[in-house]
């Protein structure tokens, strides 16, 4: 079968053999990846019209105890100026969104241990309790099953763990021993099982990445049916073992932005900030390839250059206001508006 029946397949079975992915993969063209962006923005169109969701991400610590190769903020990047915010300034980001027209709101931190269990939940919970109806996402790493659960009780909507590759060899080059590819799967697992609406994901390019991975991403994205699934490039950083690796492919990000539509329509995808940084139309891009959510940074301005995974992330110079002012000029601009909705994930696919 040549591309473009691979293609076809994938949107009438919603799934391919790993063989048939590695194929794919291997030898893609420009003209295959136009041709599922096409499909994948018309299935897109169909669910979600040319609405974009947003979700506000509070980075709310970037202390980590972790020491992901790839990461600015793994724990033995010495030159991390590293900060916390407390209850106080994350009610006041997600106070500040809400009066921008967020009702979603995701906290993400490095896995920093200085955060109680009952601490977390109490912030989880006063946020419900300011803003109802609003959404909240916890993007907190590996945390226990019991953790977990607590969170949820405590008011927790959804959560994003990004299994960041499905291979367990590759896996173990991309972090030390002390994190494996099993224990995330795990975490995966239970966060579906407690009934969060559920994320994962994985970084295009990252280093020692080869076709197959990216074809056990795809299978096991298939078998796990996440609600949301986080894809953008790798990107180097400057304190990280990975700091002289090339970036991940703009072009192979958008085809897998693509397939991922085409193979769950109605999951939640987002067009990330990583893909804004690798290339200046990346997130319209994504869109325009299959993508229907923006994250915007709603993080205080005086802490944004210090939550930096990557080097030279996008709108760390930014006030949240000038941020979302920005994406809807960028998004007129290709036909789309923001909605201002919790923009849950469906299954039938209603708007
Ligand atoms: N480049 C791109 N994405 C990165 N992430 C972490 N470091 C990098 C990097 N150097 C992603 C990981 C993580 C998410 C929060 O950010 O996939 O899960
Ligand atoms: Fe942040 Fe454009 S979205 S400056």
């Amino acid at each position: 079968m040549n591309n473009k029946e691979l293609i076809d397949k994938l949107n009438t079975q919603k799934a391919l053999s790993k063989y048939e992915w590695v194929q794919l993969f291997r030898s893609f063209s420009q003209e295959d990846r136009l041709y599922a962006a096409d499909l994948a923005r018309h299935i897109a169109l169909e669910r979600f019209g040319k609405k974009v969701y947003i979700r506000g991400i509070v980075e709310f610590t970037n202390y980590c105890k972790n020491d992901c190769y790839y990461c600015g903020i793994r724990c033995s990047n010495r030159n991390a100026q590293r900060y916390r915010l407390n209850k106080e300034e994350i009610l006041s980001c997600c106070d500040e969104g809400r009066a921008l027209g967020f009702m979603s709101f995701v906290l993400q931190g490095g896995e920093d241990p200085r955060y109680s269990l009952e601490q977390m939940c109490d912030i989880v919970r006063a946020i419900k309790q300011h803003h109802p109806d609003c959404a909240v996402t916890l993007s907190l790493g590996e945390l226990s099953e019991q953790a977990y659960k607590a969170l949820y009780e405590a008011g927790a909507d959804r959560y994003l763990l990004r299994h960041e590759t499905a291979d367990a060899a590759h896996y173990a080059k991309l972090h030390p021993e002390s994190l494996t590819l099993a224990h995330r799967m795990e975490c995966l697992r239970a966060l579906k099982k407690i009934g969060y609406q559920t994320g994962c994901g994985m970084m295009i390019g990252s280093p020692y990445q080869t076709p197959e991975c990216l074809a056990e991403d795809m299978l096991f994205i298939k078998a796990f049916e996440p609600h949301m699934v986080g894809v953008g490039p790798f990107l180097p950083h400057k304190d990280t073992p990975f700091k002289d690796c090339p970036p991940g492919s703009y072009e192979t990000t958008l085809f897998v932005l693509s397939l991922i539509r085409i193979m769950l329509p109605q999951t939640l995808l987002p067009a990330t900030t990583a893909l804004g940084t690798v290339h200046p139309l990346g997130r319209e891009e994504g869109i325009k390839a299959g993508a229907n959510v923006v994250m915007p940074n709603l993080s205080p301005t005086a802490v944004r250059k210090k939550y930096m995974l990557y080097d030279n992330k996008i709108c760390t110079g930014d006030e949240s206001a000038q941020c979302i002012a920005c994406l809807k000029g960028r998004l007129a601009a290709i036909g789309y508006e923001i909605v201002e909705s919790r923009g849950d994930y469906s299954a039938v696919g209603d708007r």
